[in-house]
C-alpha cells in the first residue's frame, strides 16, 4: 500500500487516533523523538510499524502509555517500578517489566517482558488519551537510520509508507529514552539517555549498566549499526587529528564537516565547523538533527568525542553507533 502521506498537527489530532483504533499506523510526537505507533494490542497493526521501518523482527517495541493506570493494564507495575515513574514520569524513561498476557509477543520480539514509557509531550499525550489504548511505537526512522527530531525527517523516511505524520515541533530531549529493565535481580540500564544512571540510582539503590555479552533484544543499538548518516561519520578526540583529516580532505576535493563542542569550536579557524552546544543536555537536543541536516551538505561529518558518563555519556552511545566506532588515528 502506499500511501499520499499527510503532515499536520492538532488538527490532524482527531484523525490520528481514529486511524489508531482502525489498525492502521500513525508518526507521533514525544519528547524524545517521533514514534512510529500502531494499537499495542493489535498483532496486525503492529506487524504494520514492521513494514514500514523495514526493521528486524528481534527488537522489540516500547509500549506509551498516559499514565500508570494504564501502564497496569500492560506489565506488572512493580514498587520499583512504581517509585521511578512517580519521579520520572510523564518524561523520557521506559521501564522494562513483566508483560500482561494482553500485550501480543509481536510487541515484544517474543520476550515476557514489556517496555512502558509515559511520554510529556503536550500533544503525544493527547494523541494517547485520544487513542484510548496503549500505543506501541520505535522511533519513526527507517530501521539504522538517524532518529527523527522533526516532521520533516520522518517524512524522508515515511513517505508513502503511512497515511498522516503528527506534527509537534522539535523534539525537546533530542535522544531516545533512557532503558532500564526491572525484570531481573539488579536494576540495569539497557540503553543510556537523559536520566542518568546516577539520577535511576537514587531512587533505587543499585542500578547496573549493560556491557555484558550482546543477546537478543537486549540493546539492538548493539547488534546492527544505528543512526547512520549517509556520509561516512568518524570521532576525533584531539582537535589536530580532525584538521589534518579535514585538510587533507579538502584537498582532494571533498567537503567535509567538523562537529565540536561550544567551546572548541573557535580551534579549526575558518574550516568548516558547526557547534553541537555547550553541555550534554544541549548536545542530546541538537545532535540527530545536524546529523540528518549536514548529511544532505557535505561529503563525511568528523565529531568531538564527549564524555562516556552521564548525559554526554548517553549522547556518546548515539555517536559511536553513528561512527561505526571509528575514530581519526
Ligand atoms: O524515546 C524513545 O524511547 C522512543 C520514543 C518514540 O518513545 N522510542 C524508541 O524506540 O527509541 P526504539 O524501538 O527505537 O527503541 C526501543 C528500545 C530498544 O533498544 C529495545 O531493545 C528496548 O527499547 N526495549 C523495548 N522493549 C524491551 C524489552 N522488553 N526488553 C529489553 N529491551 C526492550
Ligand atoms: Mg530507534
Amino acid at each position: 500500500m502506499v500511501w499520499d502521506t499527510k503532515v499536520g498537527g492538532k488538527e490532524y489530532l482527531t484523525e490520528a487516533a481514529e486511524l489508531i483504533r482502525r489498525g492502521e499506523v500513525v508518526a507521533f510526537p514525544t519528547e524524545t523523538v517521533y514514534g512510529l505507533g500502531a494499537n499495542a494490542l493489535d498483532e496486525k497493526a503492529v506487524e504494520k510499524i514492521y513494514i514500514a521501518k523495514n526493521r528486524p523482527k528481534d527488537n522489540p517495541f516500547i509500549v506509551h502509555v498516559t499514565d500508570l493506570d494504564n501502564a497496569e493494564k500492560a506489565a506488572f507495575v512493580t514498587d520499583e517500578a512504581a517509585r521511578l515513574f512517580a519521579k520520572f514520569s510523564p518524561g523520557p524513561l521506559t521501564v522494562v517489566l513483566k508483560k500482561k498476557e494482553c500485550v501480543p509477543y509481536i510487541v515484544t520480539a517474543g520476550l515476557e517482558t514489556v517496555g512502558i514509557r509515559i511520554p510529556s509531550h503536550p500533544l503525544c499525550r493527547e494523541f494517547l488519551a485520544l487513542c484510548d489504548r496503549p500505543v506501541a511505537a520505535p522511533s519513526a526512522n527507517v530501521s539504522k537510520r538517524v532518529s527523527p527530531t522533526e516532521a520533516e525527517y520522518v517524512y524522508e523516511d515515511m513517505k508513502g509508507r503511512i497515511p498522516l505524520i503528527l506534527d509537534g515541533g522539535r523534539c525537546d530531549v533530542g535522544i531516545e529514552s533512557t532503558v532500564i529493565s526491572l525484570a531481573g535481580e539488579v536494576p540495569t540500564i539497557l540503553r543510556p539517555g537523559i536520566i542518568t544512571a546516577e539520577e535511576l540510582a537514587e531512587v533505587l539503590g543499585r542500578v547496573k549498566t549493560h556491557t555484558g555479552e550482546v543477546k537478543v533484544a537486549q540493546a539492538p543499538g548493539m547488534k546492527y549499526r544505528h543512526y547512520a548518516p549517509t556520509v561516512p561519520c568518524m570521532l576525533y578526540r584531539n582537535p589536530v587529528d580532525a584538521m589534518n583529516y579535514y585538510d587533507e580532505e579538502v584537498k582532494n576535493g571533498k567537503h567535509p564537516v567538523i562537529f565540536a563542542r561550544s567551546a572548541n569550536k573557535t580551534l579549526f579557524g575558518d574550516r568548516n565547523t558547526v557547534d553541537m552546544g555547550c553541555d550534554g543536555k544541549e548536545i542530546a537536543h541538537n545532535i540527530f538533527h545536524l546529523l540528518r541536516y549536514y548529511e544532505k551538505k557535505n561529503d563525511a561529518i568528523l565529531i568531538e568525542a564527549l564524555s562516556e558518563t552521564g548525559e554526554e555519556g548517553a549522547v556518546m552511545n548515539r555517536i559511536e553507533k553513528s561512527c561505526d566506532g571509528k575514530y581519526l588515528s
